[in-house]
């Protein structure tokens, strides 16, 4: 077999490592356009997980490579002279000249042939070649090459940044926020071997440009940043090689093979800088492709393997650097933040690292954070334990003169089971048996504010006495069995009504017992779907009066709080998006124009709803969709809504459009909450995928979100609110005295629960590499 391989990085060099080894036989070329000591850059990192991998498939390289490098446990977070350590991260570093030439003395060994200074242009040299592997870096001319075929998506990034190094020693994975008279400028920067550190140096465009850094020589510009963090340096050079500011491109193609070429590494996709993965994602792409190769009966099968398995894990890699960069991108968000609060930010961005796993590593830093918590509700006026704090999740807050005792809320939910709009006993015992669960606060599901404002035949509304006495039934319910607080959900389901019940074909038409349905513009939701008319001035006050007389029935039920139904291409939320309105007078148009109807709904129930009760909006605040509404719009929508009085946003997403391309994944619609949080500085309520009290305190803790919200979680588990309470030790949750003794039990078993996993947890986890190196070098113990 011949496979010759472009591109003589950690991609090119480990895929011809672990080729060659499973068939000695085949002939293996690396082209590689440098010398082979030629190489831009300094350290890279790599985690234990992935060392553990590169172990398992070429010990030789692995123990060259584990001999070089540095090893740190901690990451450390430099903000407005405070600094926070976490340990038990179990990093390395390595010079990524050394790992090149490990890896290239590594393919010697085993016979692969490694051309240098061979510029590869043209693939048709290698017609007679089985395998021909595209591992020519981020600029790949193989991929754009071929671009119709590959389809790469690049995405340039905004921030500007630049890779140095340094000789200043570092004991831990370092990021230091650094202000400026310019704007703020950030330093990710280890050390990969004794006496050199790498530095990436990143900011905003405005930040660069108010700096001078455009047009400066790499040296001056080396000499501005150490100028910058000359206070961390500590008389240490910054060291230039190949140092120039860019942008970063966020790679994805669509196709990884075409006929015998497969691209790998940095060529098919990136990962940013920020999570240290691109010299990881190289070497493993290398390792899914060599066990695609030993396993399928031929190259075109095994090329097939290859992208078919690897892809989830690449994108799943790539969706947490994409996360990452975004809060790097933006952390003027979090710049008035506490400085724990915001090194907790920093050290949960991504997912990976959450509330309970710090309490487990770092159980001091979040203590600290806890307090710092508790701080921040003292301050707005809770008389709390400052002291011994509750978890943030059992944080009161107060929004107007409703108190809620906890920060979980169970989301609005439909429940498909009204009859004309008159909710029944299911919904008693739904929203009852909650509600005595320890929520915070229950949101009622979409309720409809006239017969025509349903979605389906079964959802509830408020527009008869029948159905007013009902929701009273539940609200008092509420209100006499449990310490939660009840908000009403008004809605009109626009362009989406007259349609099935969930089981029956969600938002499919109805066949027979329809009625007409109202949108902004006359544009059917399916294209099967009923063409609803465009609302005029009459239709709209109907509408608007309705909302009103709906709202003045709720506040007799007792309801606590008001929530106004704007998101998921419901009636206002038509007006809203571009993608459903398209009218041409004065509520269309801007988004102003598109605000304008939804924003008169919201003033007249504010006007009628008694001021020391609070209202909320939900919004869709990205539309997931080309041309529609998106964060930066949501931020606008939010600013509008608070001066119009809102106290919370419920922050949700899309259903606006069918064709629409949501990113799924845990706490996937988070990182809205928080744009619209600090960025229009409004209270917000976040939802989506959030299963866990460990998620539910991690949002909070970082200022992501004010409340959390829990939909489907909850459909399975009335109780969560309880459950956490005990596992955290919130002692101080409601739970109705028929039920003491289940909350006694549940308390003390979860002490002990609680101890055994973490026991184990400690017990299961090996020894990081770092604390492995400290244990060997550590003196023995004096006798
Ligand atoms: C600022 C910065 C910091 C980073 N920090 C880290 C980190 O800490 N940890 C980490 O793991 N990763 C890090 N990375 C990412 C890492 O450098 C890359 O993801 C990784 O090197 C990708 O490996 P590769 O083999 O795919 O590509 P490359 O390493 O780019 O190798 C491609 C090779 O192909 C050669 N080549 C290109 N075209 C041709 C041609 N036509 N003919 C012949 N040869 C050709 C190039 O000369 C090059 O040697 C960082 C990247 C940047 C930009
Ligand atoms: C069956 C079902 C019914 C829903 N009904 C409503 C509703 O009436 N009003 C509303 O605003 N959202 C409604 N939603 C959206 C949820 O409130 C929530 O935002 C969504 O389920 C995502 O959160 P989760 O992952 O915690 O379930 C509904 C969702 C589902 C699955």
């Amino acid at each position: 077999m011949k496979i010759a391989i472009i591109g003589g990085g950690p991609a090119g060099l480990y895929s011809a490592i672990l080729l060659k080894k499973q068939r000695p036989e085949a002939e293996i070329t690396v082209y590689e356009r440098n010398r082979a000591d030629d190489t831009f850059g300094f350290g890279v990192v790599f985690s234990d997980a992935t060392l553990d991998n590169f172990e398992k498939y070429d010990p030789a390289s692995y123990r060259r490579i584990t001999q070089e490098f540095a090893y740190w446990d901690d990451i450390a977070v430099h903000f407005r002279g405070t600094v926070h350590r976490v340990g038990g991260n179990g990093f390395c570093g390595c010079s990524r000249r050394r790992l090149l030439l490990i890896l290239q003395e590594r393919a010697r060994e085993l016979g692969v042939t490694l051309l240098f200074e061979a510029d590869i242009d043209d693939e048709a040299r290698f017609a007679d070649a089985d395998l021909v592997v595209l591992a020519d870096g981020i600029n790949s001319r193989f991929r754009d090459k071929y671009i119709g075929h590959f389809q790469p998506e690049v995405d340039v990034r905004s921030n500007m940044f630049a890779w140095m190094g340094s000789s200043r020693p570092l004991d831990a994975f370092t990021f230091i926020f650094q202000e400026t008279e310019w704007g703020p400028f950030i330093a990710h920067a280890y050390q990969y071997e004794v006496g050199r550190s790498t530095w990436i140096f990143e900011t905003d465009p405005a930040t660069f440009r108010r700096a001078g850094l455009e047009g400066l020589s790499e040296r001056q510009s080396a000499d501005r940043m150490a100028g910058i963090f000359g206070w961390f340096l500590d008389g240490h050079q910054l060291l230039i090689n190949r140092s120039m500011w860019r942008n970063f491109p966020m790679i994805r193609s669509k196709r990884w093979v075409k006929d015998n070429m497969v691209l790998l590494g940095d060529a098919k996709a990136t990962a940013h800088f920020s999570i240290g993965s691109g010299t990881k994602l190289a070497m493993e792409d290398a390792i899914a492709l060599a066990d695609a190769m030993q396993h399928a009966p031929t190259v075109d099968a095994a090329l097939q393997q290859y992208e078919e398995g690897r892809r989830e894990e690449v994108e799943k890699t790539q969706h947490a650097a994409d996360v990452s960069l975004v809060w790097f991108e933006h952390v003027d968000r979090f710049w008035d933040f506490d400085p724990v609060q915001f090194a907790f930010g920093v050290m949960t961005r991504a997912k990976a690292i959450t509330y309970d796993n710090l309490t487990l590593r770092a159980p001091d830093f979040v203590a600290e954070v806890d307090k710092a918590f508790a701080k921040q509700v003292r301050a707005q006026g809770h008389d709390v334990d400052v002291g011994k704090p509750v978890a943030p999740m059992f944080q009161p807050l107060r929004l107007r003169e409703m108190t809620l005792a906890n920060r979980a809320v169970v989301s609005p939910m439909c429940m498909y089971s009204a009859k004309e709009g008159v909710p029944g006993d299911f919904h008693l015992v739904h929203y009852g048996s909650r509600a005595i669960g320890g929520a915070g606060l229950i949101v009622t599901e979409m309720t409809c504010v006239s017969r025509d404002a349903r979605i389906t035949p079964g959802c509830t509304g408020l527009w008869n006495d029948e159905q007013e006495a009902a929701w009273r039934r539940i609200v008092d319910f509420v209100h006499a069995n449990s310490a939660a607080k009840i908000g009403l959900q008004l809605g009109h389901a626009g362009r989406k009504g007259a349609t099935k019940l969930m089981w029956d074909g969600m938002d499919r038409p109805l066949e027979e017992g329809g009625w007409d349905v109202l949108s902004a513009s006359p544009i059917p939701y399916f294209p099967d779907s009923q063409v609803p008319r465009e609302m005029d001035r009459a239709a709209r006050d109907t509408v608007k009066a309705a909302f009103v007389a709906a709202a003045v029935r709720g506040e007799r039920c007792g309801f606590d709080m008001l929530e106004l139904h704007c998101a998921h291409g419901y009636l206002l939320a038509s007006f809203i998006s571009p993608l459903t309105n398209q009218r041409s007078d004065e509520y269309g148009g801007s988004l102003e124009g598109r605000l304008r109807f939804p924003l008169e709904v919201f003033e007249a129930l504010r006007a009628m709803w008694p001021a020391h009760k609070p209202m909320s909006v939900r919004i869709s605040a990205t539309d997931w969709a080309e041309g529609g509404i998106t964060g930066d719009d949501a931020v606008h929508i939010a600013r509008a809504f608070a001066e119009a009085g809102v106290d919370l946003v419920d922050v949700s997403t899309g259903q606006t459009v069918r064709d629409a391309q949501p990113v799924y994944g845990r706490m996937f619609q988070t990182p809205f909450s928080e744009q619209v949080r600090n960025e229009a500085r409004v209270a917000t309520m976040c939802v989506g995928n959030i299963t866990t009290s460990d998620q539910v305190n991690t949002i909070l803790a970082a200022g992501r979100a004010d409340l959390v919200a829990l939909g489907r979680k909850h459909l399975v588990d009335p109780a969560f609110t309880l459950k956490a309470a005990a596992w955290y030790g919130a002692a101080a949750v409601f739970c109705p005295q028929q039920y003491l003794p289940g909350k006694e039990q549940i308390f003390r078993n979860s002490v002990r629960d609680r101890q055994d996993l973490e026991d184990l947890k400690i017990k299961a986890k090996p020894k990081t590499r770092a604390e492995l190196k400290a244990e060997a070098t550590k003196p023995l113990a004096a006798e």
